[in-house]
């Protein structure tokens, strides 16, 4: 099996065959991540670039574990110390860079659309780690592999995206993932940082109402305030927002069922996540790191050529 396309750039492109294989290639590699000798050569002589235009930690440092772990060459660029605070455009840094024979590119830019442009432009393979509020594809597969592998399924699973909403490309993937492999999906969070349009255009749930939320899910996934993404005032204050719409250990005691609590970090504990809930064994936020590395390293394979369905 290999998958319907050449590069990722959203989930909105994938279709259910290409999401399962991804997620079934991701739990093989997780068994290699539990052996004392966690490198395979599956991309060995493959050389690949980390082109970060943005602030990262997470996702970075998985990529480039992933990759290792693969033996791939890597080499990483980050925005600040390069020539594009030169003035050198995105086309011409890529050019550049794959002239000296890159054959995959990981993509993160503060620009919707940034990888989609590339992918037009260039012959290598591309993978979007993040581009602006658009999608964040391989933070939608690990969220959706670390819901599987801890409630045992996608489908017909009842998952609440927390806080917000707007500015948020977690969000978006997790979406269109979860549409698509038939889990049930309710957004929550101030009427201010939710799309108006969102229940028409994707066919999900809104509730402004954070109680019967909880109330309704099994899992919730909870959304960091992206206050570097808000040019306005959307709430009165980040206290206020933690009392509304804070996730807080009293108000999950009170729910009648156990439910997962998830966030695809960075947290801002004490707004969106209080820390008794983030570090108590509701929490899968560090097994969602863990399988992050899995699942990046299903989706080079997978999109190298390596994969011999693909030859
Ligand atoms: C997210 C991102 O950068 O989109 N973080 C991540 O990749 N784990 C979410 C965020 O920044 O809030």
């Amino acid at each position: 099996m290999s998958l319907s396309t050449r590069h990722l750039l959203g989930i909105k492109d994938l279709t259910v065959d290409d999401i399962s294989l991804i997620l079934k290639t991701a739990e093989q590699f997780k068994e290699v991540l539990q052996r004392p000798v966690k490198k395979v050569p599956s991309l060995r002589d493959v050389t690949i670039v980390n082109l970060f235009y943005e602030n990262s930690t997470r996702t970075r440092f998985s990529f480039e574990l992933a990759e290792k772990r693969l033996s791939a060459d890597t080499i990483n660029f980050a925005v600040s110390g390069s020539s594009a605070a030169k003035g050198e455009t995105l086309l011409d840094t890529v050019r550049n860079i794959l002239s000296m024979k890159v054959d995959m590119v990981v993509m993160r830019h503060s620009a919707s659309g940034a990888p989609h442009f590339l992918a037009n432009h260039i012959p290598a393979a591309i993978i979007n780690a993040g581009d602006g509020v658009n999608e964040h594809p391989t933070q939608g597969l690990l969220d959706a592999f670390s819901m599987k592998e801890r409630l045992g399924r996608l489908d017909g699973l009842k998952v609440a995206i927390i806080g917000d909403i707007m500015h948020s490309r977690v969000a978006m993937s997790n979406i269109y993932l979860l549409n698509k492999m038939g889990a049930k999906v309710t957004v929550c969070g101030p009427p201010t940082l939710i799309p108006k349009y969102i229940r028409e255009s994707f066919g999900i749930e809104v509730n402004y109402d954070l109680k019967e939320t909880l109330e309704w899910c099994d899992v919730a996934n909870v959304l960091r305030i992206q206050l570097e993404r808000q040019n306005q005032v959307l709430f009165s204050s980040l206290r206020e927002y933690n009392i509304a719409y804070g996730v807080k250990k009293s108000l999950l005691d009170s729910l009648k069922k156990e439910i997962v609590v998830m966030h695809p970090g960075p947290i801002n504990r004490g707004v969106e996540l209080d820390s008794d809930v983030a570090d108590s064994k509701q929490s899968i936020i560090l097994q969602q790191v863990e399988n992050g590395v899995a699942v990046r390293m299903a989706v080079l394979y997978l999109l190298s050529g390596r994969n011999p369905a693909n030859n």
